[in-house]
């Protein structure tokens, strides 16, 4: 496909944070774009992201004089380019944001030229289009806290994991709908609040009596509505965010590695329906992770600040036994490229793959088409609300 244009326009995030949309032209000046989600809880060697008028001013100086009439031939064609014009580790100069948004805008295009979909795009350049296609799990975030919350959680995420099994997922959606709401009631009631606060993701984002009530509170709503089948837990305890100088400030108290080890390994013994755990320590806690995955073999131990999305990270990782699951977010690497060869080196290394959204979203459903196409084991995608619905809307579609 030719690059005709390629344009960028300023747009703002669920979070009203300012980010990018990427728009490129093709030889019949159809128009294809992405917009690019940002993140707040950050891992440290997440590519680098351009504030919009400094990735203007590389559309306007260096990307419309290195792309505009060019034709590349596949998705890995146009990300090689890029890579090589940007040459950093870390995308330095044309910003892994705004990377992102060519890769992804163009891979559209592509679709277009070819009549196909964007997954089977993805999927026949990077998987030989040969996998199979099953449902995947979904994590959604229903309570917030960290980052993403003014309130005294530690723990960022307590997710519902929905599994849909032989039940469309428009059966299932509707069922975690209607749990959601549910919960709300519930919490407003149980705390006497005149109205709920909602966190970035969606989910609600009161206070607590510890980082541990809402574990116990998801898993005696689900079990007393009949929903052990299909629903179970997981957490993104995000802990570089309370890490400081050897120690986690984790309920009020500095502990040490171990003792959160401790304590994680006890939320387990004391939830039967808590089935996966991110980032449980700080991601330079090698030896936290290592020994935590050691004591849990039947769970998954994500990570997700400690992997970046980086091929060669996940691989490490997976092979000194750090994890055994993986989050997949694009904008943490910076093209459509090595995102799928991230999720094949972990899909190679044993690891579960588990696509995700960030904590500031577009509308865009990219990462449904990129969860489909690599046959991946979940999607995370936030709670079943506002901006997020898009995103469950999209699997409803590509799935039925
Ligand atoms: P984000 O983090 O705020 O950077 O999107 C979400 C996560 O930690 O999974
Ligand atoms: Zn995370």
């Amino acid at each position: 496909m030719i690059l005709e244009d390629i344009k960028i326009h300023e747009i703002f995030d669920s979070r009203g944070e300012s980010t990018l949309e990427v728009e490129v032209l093709d030889e019949k000046l159809n128009s294809f774009s992405a917009e690019i989600p940002s993140g707040k809880s950050r891992g440290k060697k997440e590519a680098t992201v351009l504030s919009f008028p400094e990735a203007k001013k590389v559309v306007d100086l260096v990307l419309k004089k290195e792309l505009i009439h060019k034709n590349f031939s596949s998705i890995k064609d146009l990300d090689n380019f890029l890579i090589r014009l940007d040459g950093t580790l870390n995308k330095q100069n044309l910003g892994g944001n705004l990377m992102l948004g060519v890769s992804i805008a163009f891979a559209r295009g592509l679709a277009h030229k070819e009549n196909k979909e964007l997954w089977q795009i993805l999927k026949e350049e990077f998987w030989g289009g040969l996998i199979s296609e099953k449902r995947p799990l979904i994590f959604s975030n229903l309570i917030n806290g960290g980052a993403h919350a003014g309130n005294n959680l530690d723990i960022q995420e307590y997710m519902v994991v929905v599994d849909s099994k032989d039940q469309d997922y428009a059966a299932s959606i509707k069922i975690l709908i209607d749990f959601y709401k549910e919960l709300g009631k519930f919490l407003q009631s149980k705390y006497k609040l005149d109205k709920l606060i909602i966190g970035d993701e969606g989910g609600y984002a009161i206070n607590f009596e510890n980082n541990f009530e809402p574990v116990k509170i998801l898993e005696s709503m689900i079990v007393s509505g009949g929903f052990k089948d299909i629903f179970s837990l997981a957490l993104d305890v995000a802990a570089s965010n309370f890490y400081k100088d050897d120690k986690y400030n984790f309920g009020g108290n500095q502990i040490s590695s171990q003792k959160l080890n401790q304590i994680l390994l006890d939320y387990l013994v004391n939830s039967s329906l808590l089935m996966s755990i991110e980032d449980p320590f700080d991601e330079e806690d090698m030896s936290g992770f290592k020994n935590f995955n050691a004591k849990c073999p039947d769970k998954w131990i994500v990570g997700d600040d400690l992997t970046v999305t980086n091929p060669e990270f996940i691989e490490k990782f997976a092979k000194e036994k750090l994890i055994s699951a993986v989050i997949i977010k694009p904008n943490q690497i910076g093209t459509v490229s090595e995102t799928c060869s991230a999720i094949r080196v972990a899909q190679e290394n044993g690891l579960k793959t588990i696509v995700s959204h960030r904590s500031g979203e577009t509308e865009d459903v990219f990462i449904i088409h990129l969860a489909k196409a690599g046959n991946v084991d979940a999607v995370k995608i936030g709670a079943p609300v506002r901006e997020r619905i898009v995103k469950f809307d999209e699997l409803i579609k590509l799935y039925s």
